[in-house]
Formats: C-alpha cells, structure tokens, sequence
C-alpha cells in the first residue's frame, strides 16, 4: 500500500465558505466594503456565499470556459476520483472524518453550480494564472488557495506528478496576484503536501519574492485542520506603501 498520494492533474472540487474563512484567517466584518478576488475559485462556495450576505467578491478559473453542467460532471468526478485515491494511501483519512469531508466537497459544489448559473460572466470569470485579466491594483483582498504550492510537483513538496508548476511559474503567478492587489495577498496552504507535516519547499523564496515586490510577508496561524499541524498557517503578504518601504 502506498503511502504517498499525488495526482496527475489539478482537480476541480472546493472548499465549503466556513472552511474558507478559517483557512485564510478571515472573518465576514474583515472583508466587508473590500473588493475580493477568489483566485482561483474552482467549485468553492465562496464566493456565492460571500456575495449573498454583501460582500464584493470576484471568483476566477481556468476551467470557467465551461457551463454549468459540464463543470458540474467534472467536480463530481474529481470528488470521487479523490475519495478512491485516498482509500489507496495508509492512514490518509485519519485527521478528519471522511463522511463529512466528502459532504463538504458536495455542498461546495452545490452551492457554486447554483451560483454560477447565474454568475458566469460577472463573478465568475475565466482566467489562467499566471496572467489575470484584471487591471492593476483592481482588488483590496487577493485570496489564493489550493492551487499553488499545494500542486507543484511531487517531489518539490506538491501533489502533481509532474513538475509543470515549479518555482519559476510560482513566482511568475505570485507576481500576477501581487499586480492585481493594491493591499493584500492571503495564501493557503503553506506546508507541504506530504507527511511528516513541514513548510512548503518554495514557501521561502515566495515570501521573498513578496518582499521583493514591496509586501510585507508572514506566516499567520490559521485554525483550518487539514491534518498538517503545526504547519497549518496561511501566508499574509500586506502591500507596503512607499514611506514604508524607505
Ligand atoms: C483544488 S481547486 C481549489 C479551489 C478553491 N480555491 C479551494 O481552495 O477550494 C484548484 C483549482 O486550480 C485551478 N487551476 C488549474 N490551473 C490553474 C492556473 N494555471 N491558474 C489558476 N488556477 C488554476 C483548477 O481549475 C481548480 O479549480
């Protein structure tokens, strides 16, 4: 039996709105009157449940090209394909309980695909880091989850099998998220995707980079359990203005 899990593509499945605001730390009165941008989005149910209580969020993914009923095939294929890889690998479960993991995953989905029926086109935009089609500083908030650092390449700390998403692309996409923020950054997860639970590999060149590119950038605790304790923090990089940065 295997120990190690990865896959050979990103997949398409999300997290439930009260996973997210406890993976980025956040709460409702911290967003509200901020413009959000959800990158990328995938099936979470985010931003239909930020958008139904008032909040000014934006969702974008490379796979909103799609319709509604063919992304909602895609998701709940991935969800299942998800759950069969996780029976093959030792102990992969443990943290959590499985059937409320997978009820999560599904009523994500559910509430996205109702959302999206409707949002496609105004908050739910198709795009690809690492190139945004949103103008300079557009957004306060810029959330990103799930997708960098968790699928680099398997052997650089990630879930991918191969390794299409390394460092440089990393660093290429953070500069696109930091283009479009004219405040802050908040990215999940921070450790890497295997056990013994550690800090992701390029999470110390991204936090450079961060600085590099005027932020200031730390790793703040964040109470999501997702089995990766102590590592379970989420990156907060705050836009310095120019007397700070001097
Ligand atoms: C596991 S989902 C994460 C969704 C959500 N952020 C969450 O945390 O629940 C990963 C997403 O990354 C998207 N993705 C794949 N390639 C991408 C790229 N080049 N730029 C941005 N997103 C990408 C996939 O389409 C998928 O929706």
């Amino acid at each position: 039996m295997s120990t190690e899990f990865s896959v050979p593509e990103v997949a398409f499945f999300g997290r439930t709105y009260s996973e997210y605001l406890q993976m980025f730390a956040l709460d409702e009165a911290a967003l509200r009157g901020r413009a959000i941008l959800d990158c990328p989005c995938g099936p979470a149910a985010f931003v239909a449940n930020a958008c139904a209580t008032g909040l000014n969020v934006v969702g974008c993914d490379p796979l909103f090209e799609f319709a509604p009923d063919e992304l909602l095939a895609r998701a709940t294929e991935n969800i299942n394909d998800l759950f069969a890889r996780l029976a093959l690998v030792t102990d992969s479960l443990t943290f959590r309980d499985p059937v409320k993991f997978r009820k999560d995953k599904f009523d994500a989905l559910d509430q996205f695909i109702a959302d999206y029926r409707n949002g496609r086109g105004t908050r739910y935009i198709h795009a690809a880091l690492p190139t945004l089609p949103f103008p300079d500083g557009a957004f306060d908030v810029v959330l990103s989850s799930n997708f960098l650092f968790c699928y680099s390449g398997i052997a650089n700390g990630g879930l991918l099998e191969d390794d299409r998403f390394d460092l440089p692309f990393h660093l290429q996409a953070i500069t696109e998220l930091a283009r479009v923020t004219r405040g802050e950054i908040r990215m999940a997860p921070t450790h890497a995707m295997q056990m013994p639970p550690r800090q992701h590999p390029y999470m110390a060149a991204a936090m450079a980079h961060l600085e590099a590119l005027g932020f200031h950038a730390e790793i703040r605790p964040s109470p999501y359990d997702d089995g990766f304790a102590p590592f379970a923090g989420v990156l907060v990089a705050h836009k310095m203005v120019r007397e700070e940065r001097d």
